[in-house]
């Protein structure tokens, strides 16, 4: 596995992939690697012939700077983790590379980043827009992989490729669970026991509601039996739930006649946790 710190060496290996008329596959991620993101490498082995995987802790998708300090790292483990998982070239900029001294240019989906999850976390998506497009330039991949559990992200990602025209393929991979059904996020490790604990009801409540939907519901029932489940665990306190049409985010209300989506975010002891669901009727 090549282990890269530089765009221009980066460029060069891909360069070298092509030559030999290989496929690249790009996962973005900020490290601390765990087995949702080795669920994504390997959608990207299963369709291309090179896996690159990029690891950068981007500091403008973070509003607080105690919240981008206290971001886990572990560089050595990830790169072990990237090695026995096949992936070709690992991508380790410094922060200056990606965003060299005096730049300027941002990107940005004005609708999408600005509601719902962006409303709570402004500026957020700006921050994933911009730095995403970085990657895609530095790496030129034909597919790149994300993670379904960060949904508005994935949709987000989706927009703002289609509009600047990314010869890319957007791949959505399903959100992989610890065994008690709390979503993989590296964020988990940050919660105390007790919250670690409490922390299932999110899984619980978008069940539940995955549940009720099957039997015909409405919308305002749905958000009230999710927010009634959340309630009732006293450690969590919920920031953001949202019932939207699947792909557009687009508010919806009344009976659940097509595929909706669930955003759910809580908060326990200052870690956010976010979770989703696509629920069908
Ligand atoms: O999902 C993430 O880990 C990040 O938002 C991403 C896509 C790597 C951009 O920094």
């Amino acid at each position: 596995m090549l282990i890269c710190r530089t765009v221009a060496e980066c460029r060069a290996a891909v360069a070298g992939f092509r030559q030999a008329g290989d496929t690249v596959g790009l996962v973005p991620t900020m490290g601390y690697l765990h087995d949702g993101h080795l669920s994504l490498v390997a959608a990207a082995k299963a369709r291309t012939d090179r896996v690159v995987v990029t690891i950068f802790v981007n500091p403008t998708q973070f509003g607080e700077a105690a919240d981008l300090d206290a971001y886990p790292r572990d560089e050595a483990r990830d790169i072990a983790l990237l090695q026995a998982a096949g992936v070709d070239l690992v991508l380790i900029p410094e922060v200056a590379e990606v965003y060299p001294q005096g730049d300027e240019t941002i990107v940005e989906t004005t609708r999408l980043a600005n509601m719902l999850h962006g409303k709570v976390r402004p500026g957020h998506f700006r921050g994933v827009t911009t730095v995403v497009a970085r990657l895609f330039n530095f790496v030129g991949p034909d597919i790149a992989c994300f993670g379904e559990k960060d949904y508005q992200q994935l949709q987000v990602i989706r927009k703002m490729t289609r509009d600047l025209a990314f010869p890319i393929e957007i791949v959505g991979c399903p959100t992989v669970r610890e065994a008690d059904g709390l979503a993989m996020s590296s964020r988990n490790v940050r919660l105390t026991p007790e919250d670690r604990a409490a922390a299932v009801v999110l899984n619980k409540a978008l069940t539940l509601a995955e549940d009720a939907t099957r039997a015909g519901t409405t919308v305002e029932a749905l958000r009230d039996l999710i927010a009634g489940t959340i309630a009732a665990e006293p450690r969590a306190t919920l920031r953001g739930l949202d019932v939207v049409h699947a792909g557009d985010l687009a508010e919806v209300s009344g009976p659940v006649t097509e595929t909706t989506a669930i955003m759910l975010s809580v908060e326990f002891g200052g870690i956010l946790l976010i979770d989703q669901r696509e629920v069908t009727p």
